[in-house]
């Protein structure tokens, strides 16, 4: 019996996991999967409630007592400066050191994609975000707040350790799906200090994956090269940063946020799974949720713990939904957020 924590959060992210739960709920049910699920309150309603964002308990209890845990979003405008979002999130992902933020893109039809001429086999990639140093750590501060001298800093931590953990990662999973090149992304050019420590990591690093191709991409570059030649990128290693901004640019390529699954992994430890898109303020509560990078999300989860062929059947069924144009209106549909989480419940477990 695998124990899953659900944290709906914010906006969306409620109506999102609603159907990832009825998709596990009905898995378990059919006998397929054996998981438990307790779900928790944290998110932007609470904090405005009672101030806390996440206590030290619950922290601790999401990082022990789980075998993964589920997270919608979190992010509301209420709550400006995005605290509640970032001790939680963010929190987690420090907390436990998932230092793997693995965000696979994939184009499940050409209809789907807004670059005209291309194939499923053109975008077909794996993005490995490094996900507990960069500018995201939190180290940095205000002088003279509110006033024309205003002064602010965000310090981009890179350690060797942190940078040559990810890197691995990356070569590791190209190694083991058979993937034919690795991409590391950054700012080398401007910023020297930092760009030298990746640059000189991912060369040490390759020269152990001799199959394996492997090349160096500026960041800029690379948000101009996926749009033009997509399927040149296979594996793409990128600081969290950069990651996150490629992440948004390479779903869009895609179909969209609706489409875009992810998982915070740290090998031997619970992980935190979560689809790439925020609390989207602007369709919450109008039924109008795309479902799918969360019930995509629920597939890459299921494989982590250990059930690869329930993940695929979710999978399939997802392309079958699409393929059937049972869609929400980001993808041309005119479905609800819950008519589409039942139509690739009832296509998994037809499989
Ligand atoms: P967003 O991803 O929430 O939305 C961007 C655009 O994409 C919006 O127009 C939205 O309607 C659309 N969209 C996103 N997901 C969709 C889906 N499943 N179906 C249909 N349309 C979808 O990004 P944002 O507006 O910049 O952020 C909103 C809030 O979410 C902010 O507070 C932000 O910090 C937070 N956020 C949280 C997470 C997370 O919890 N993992 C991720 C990103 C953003
Ligand atoms: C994501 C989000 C988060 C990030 C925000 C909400 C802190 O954009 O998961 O991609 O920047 O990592
Ligand atoms: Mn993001």
């Amino acid at each position: 019996m695998k124990r899953i924590a659900l944290i709906p959060g914010d906006g969306i992210g409620v109506d999102v996991t609603r159907q990832a739960a009825k998709l596990l709920s009905a898995l378990a049910e059919a006998g397929r999967v054996a998981v438990t699920l307790d779900s928790w309150e944290l998110g932007a309603e609470r904090t405005l409630r009672t101030g806390i964002t996440i206590t030290d308990e619950e922290m601790a209890s999401l990082c022990t007592d789980y075998d993964a845990l589920f997270l919608g979003a979190v992010g509301d405008p209420r709550i400006p400066d995005n605290r509640h979002a970032r001790d939680i999130l963010l929190g987690l992902r420090f907390k436990l050191d998932l230092y793997i933020n693995l965000r696979p893109v994939r184009l499940y039809a050409p209809e789907l994609s807004p670059l005209k001429d291309i194939g499923v086999e053109d975008l077909d990639m794996v993005i490995f975000r490094e996900n507990t140093e960069g500018p995201y750590v939190g180290m940095g501060g205000t002088l003279k707040e509110g006033t024309p001298e205003e002064v602010a800093t965000e310090v981009d931590i890179n350690t060797r350790a942190g940078v040559e953990r990810i890197i691995r990662a990356a070569f590791e999973y190209a190694r083991l799906r058979g993937r034919r090149r690795v991409t590391l992304t950054d700012k080398a050019n401007a910023m020297p200090h930092v760009g030298g420590l990746w640059r000189r990591t991912f060369a040490d690093v390759r020269a152990e994956y001799a199959g394996i191709e492997s090349d160096a991409v500026y960041a800029d570059a690379l948000a101009f090269d996926l749009v033009r030649r997509p399927a040149r990128y296979d594996v793409i290693v990128a600081p969290n940063l950069f990651g996150d901004l490629l992440s948004d640019l390479a779903a869009g390529l895609a179909g969209g946020l609706g489409l875009a699954a992810s998982a915070n992994l740290h090998p031997g430890r619970p992980g935190l799974f979560e689809p790439v898109h925020g609390s989207a303020p602007d369709i919450a509560g109008t039924g109008q949720a795309n479902p799918l990078a969360a019930l995509l999300t629920a597939a890459l989860m299921l494989e982590q713990l250990g059930w690869a062929d329930e993940a695929a059947r979710v999978e399939a069924a997802v392309r079958e939904v699409l393929a059937a144009g049972r869609t929400t209106p980001d993808l041309g549909g005119a479905l609800t957020t819950d008519e589409v989480g039942d139509a690739v419940i009832t296509a998994a477990l037809a499989s």
